[in-house]
């Protein structure tokens, strides 16, 4: 299969009639991103034939593809595309809009476009299709001059954009992707209804069915203005993992993150045991400096400075892992000292923690120091930095780089298809520009995703945790079946 496109985009259409390019746009863009001249002919004309309505037609086209590349959204251009001056129009607007510019050469047969022009209501004259398949064989080359991104020749049928695969299997024994990494579900927000078990259970089960290695919690007191509104319910995360830790699953369950500032480590390390221990051993734990100052004063906590709660990670994660440790000797460590360390139950086996935050001095220092993980927000733009930063951490604390893992937090718009991404980013994107936040949530149907993943896996990424501003319920969990494959 070729090469996926760049998206969003400028995507000029070049072809003789017939030669298949509305079939081609309409195969992988929705309607409204496609700027037809015959479909505007149709609106100012009596027909997409009228060919007395060309002026206005084209006067039109020209205005919603300027108003829409302003806009920073994909644009289809369908027409002739054999006039070199309007293509470098285009282009130039492409260019300035800060979008990739695309032209799609159908190049398709001489003898298959007049067979399918013959067979069309309304045939073009033969003389006139035949001067602009003359003209299409020149244009190849004009395209390789202009200067496009790129320029993609369709010689025959090409397979349509993949949309959402169909459920995995049961049963998965890996639950890793093909591409090697997890996907772990986030669930942030909690529109439980009348039921709030019956719902937890199901989205849990549905995770499990849908090949989600895990399932982790946020852990705030109060429901977070990214997430949703201050009143919308969000449990207790300790509690709750206790709850879904009785299902059959095998999903790895734990929080994301937990707040050093909020509970005592050693209590935070007896809640992780104790999960461990009731879900046979599939408990990790997230954990955090805390950063939401309105949570703490509300619940009657103290909100230390910065400096103060970093310092209770890194404490924290020495007491917990102290608390883990073998045996009841006395702990003597570097932040800490406890008199002894009886703990049961012990967690099952090694219980991972992964540490949130991407700040470059203290944070990736903790991680590297005593993290088996580290999670970070995915930015294209920083975060081959950020891994940098961390391994030159793990250098001068003498630890192996290659043992603290690189997971990431996803917060996507993930659609059905492309129609379906495009309702989804105008219900979500609030007063943000639409291009703007499908971009910053790279909204895309499952297979986008997956290929994004599939990315990451490819720049060392072990673990996606992947949240959804608009979970409402297990059928969209179910419907994420195709990014766990
Ligand atoms: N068609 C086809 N197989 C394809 C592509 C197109 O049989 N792979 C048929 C379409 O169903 C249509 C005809 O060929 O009946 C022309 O296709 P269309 O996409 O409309 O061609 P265009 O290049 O858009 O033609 P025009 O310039 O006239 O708009
Ligand atoms: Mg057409």
């Amino acid at each position: 299969m070729s090469e996926r496109l760049p998206d969003p985009a400028l995507v000029v259409l070049v072809g003789a009639s017939g030669s298949g390019k509305s079939t081609w746009a309409r195969d992988r863009y929705r309607a409204e991103e496609v700027v037809s001249s015959d479909a505007l002919r149709g609106v100012v004309g009596s027909g997409p034939h009228d060919l007395d309505a060309s002026a206005d037609a084209f006067a039109l086209l020209e205005t919603i593809v300027a108003a829409r590349l302003g806009r920073g959204l994909t644009t289809v251009v369908d027409t002739l595309g054999l006039e070199p001056e309007r293509r470098r129009a285009w282009l130039a607007a492409g260019r300035a809009a800060g979008l990739p510019a695309v032209a799609v050469l159908l190049a398709t047969p001489d003898g298959e476009c007049r067979r399918r022009n013959a067979a069309r209501d309304r045939p073009v004259p033969a003389p006139v299709l035949a001067a602009q398949l003359t003209r299409v064989r020149a244009v190849a080359d004009e395209l390789v001059d202009e200067g496009w991104d790129v320029v993609r020749e369709v010689t025959g049928p090409e397979p349509p954009a993949p949309t959402t695969p169909a459920a995995a299997p049961a049963t998965a024994p890996d639950r890793r992707t093909s591409a090697g990494l997890e996907v772990v579900l986030q669930v942030s927000r909690f529109p439980w209804g009348e039921d709030p078990s019956a719902w937890l259970r199901a989205v849990a089960l549905a995770a499990d069915r849908a090949g989600f290695a895990g399932l982790a919690l946020m852990d705030h007191l109060v429901q977070i203005p990214q997430v949703g509104r201050a009143w919308d319910p969000i449990p207790e995360p300790w509690v709750t993992l206790g709850h879904l830790a009785a299902l059959d699953t095998s999903l790895t369950l734990g929080t994301l993150v937990t707040p050093a500032s909020f509970r005592p480590a050693g209590i935070v390390a007896k809640h992780a045991a104790t999960l461990d221990v009731l879900s046979g051993g599939r408990a990790f734990v997230g954990v955090g400096a805390g950063w939401w100052e309105r949570e703490h004063l509300g619940f009657g906590l103290p909100f230390p400075s910065d400096r103060e709660r970093l310092d209770l990670l890194e404490s924290g994660i020495e007491t917990m892992r102290a608390l883990w440790g073998p045996g009841t000797r006395a702990y003597d460590g570097r932040r800490v000292s406890l008199p002894e360390t009886t703990a049961y139950p012990r967690p099952v086996g090694p219980l991972p923690v992964i540490v949130g935050g991407g700040g470059e001095r203290r944070t990736l220092r903790i991680a590297a120091r005593l993290g088996d993980a580290v999670n970070v927000r995915f930015d294209p733009a920083t975060f081959d930095h950020k891994v940098a930063v961390l391994r030159g951490h793990c250098r001068e604390v003498g630890r192996d780089p290659s043992d603290v893992a690189l997971t990431v937090l996803d917060l996507p718009v993930v659609g059905r298809d492309r129609d379906d991404v495009w309702a989804r980013v105008e219900r979500l994107r609030g007063r943000t520009a639409a291009a703007a936040y499908a971009r910053r949530t790279h909204a895309g149907t499952v297979a986008d995703h997956r290929e994004r993943y599939a990315d990451l896996a490819a720049r060392g990424v072990s673990t996606v945790f992947v949240s959804l501003h608009d979970l409402a319920g297990p059928d969209d969990v179910e419907a994420l079946a195709g990014l766990t494959r």
